[in-house]
């Protein structure tokens, strides 16, 4: 069965998904693998240059500190996956354990993202998955050790580090992004509509116009109100068709 065939297969199964009931067992084959596997992808770049160009990028911000986030931040969060990846995930900024762990999405919202990933019969590995910011925006960045201390971005701060997450996608060029949540979703579609509007819908990308956009909620709203997940899992299954396409 090829990657498509999975993907398709996966969309069949209404099993409901990232509940604690749900068996990710014996599904961690690869559903996208590596796309220079599939002649079928227009890929401007092979994977291992990307990757390369990744790295690069990441030693040339790893310091960064062009807005106030860099000088209260631990660690620099960069993005993390595959950098051959038709699939994209954008949330907001991380948070206090990401800031501690350098990765983006370990917290309890990034579990839950976890799982929505693996209930799309894909693994962490096999996508990307980066944030509009890369430092930790605080309410008090002096008490940096408390927990929900966060906040979203400023605007200015988004501006100032858009230029890296642009960069990132334009490295990894994929098929589908999906953003998670209001801020991620109206800074990268340019609009101040609500994301219970913008979800469910494809969007282009003013940046990209080639790249399909999905909007879904933030797996923290989700946390905090469950009955979204159903919607959010609507939207999964839009994405997994797309690339099943
Ligand atoms: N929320 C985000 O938007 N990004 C993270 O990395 C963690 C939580």
């Amino acid at each position: 069965m090829d990657a498509k065939d999975k993907i398709k297969r996966a969309l069949a199964q209404e099993k409901m998904w990232f509940s604690d009931a749900y068996a990710t067992k014996g599904i961690r084959q690869s559903a996208i693998g590596n796309r220079q596997s599939d002649p079928t992808v227009n890929r401007p770049l092979p994977t291992a240059k990307k990757a390369k160009q990744l790295a690069a990028l990441y030693e040339q911000y790893k310091g960064c500190l062009a807005c106030p986030l860099g000088k209260s931040r631990i660690k620099f969060v960069f993005g993390v996956g595959n950098p051959d990846s038709p699939l994209m995930f954008i949330g907001e900024g991380p948070g206090y354990d990401e800031d501690r762990k350098g990765e983006p999405f370990v917290g309890r919202a990034g579990q839950l993202l976890t799982k929505i990933i693996e209930s799309m019969k894909l693994t962490r590995e096999q996508v990307y998955i980066a944030n509009l910011v890369k430092c930790h925006p605080m309410i008090n960045p002096k008490t940096p050790e408390v927990r929900g201390n966060d906040r979203p971005p400023a605007p200015e701060e988004m501006e100032t580090c858009k230029p890296i997450l642009l960069e990132q996608i334009r490295i990894i060029r994929p098929k589908v992004i999906c953003l998670l949540g209001s801020t991620s979703s109206k800074a990268m579609l340019q609009t101040q509509t609500p994301i219970s509007k913008l979800r469910g819908v494809w969007n282009k990308l003013p940046d990209f116009p080639e790249i399909d956009a999905m909007p879904t909620y933030h797996p923290a709203a989700l946390l905090r109100n469950p009955v979204l997940k159903k919607d959010v899992w609507v939207d999964m299954k839009r994405i997994m068709a797309r690339l099943a396409e």
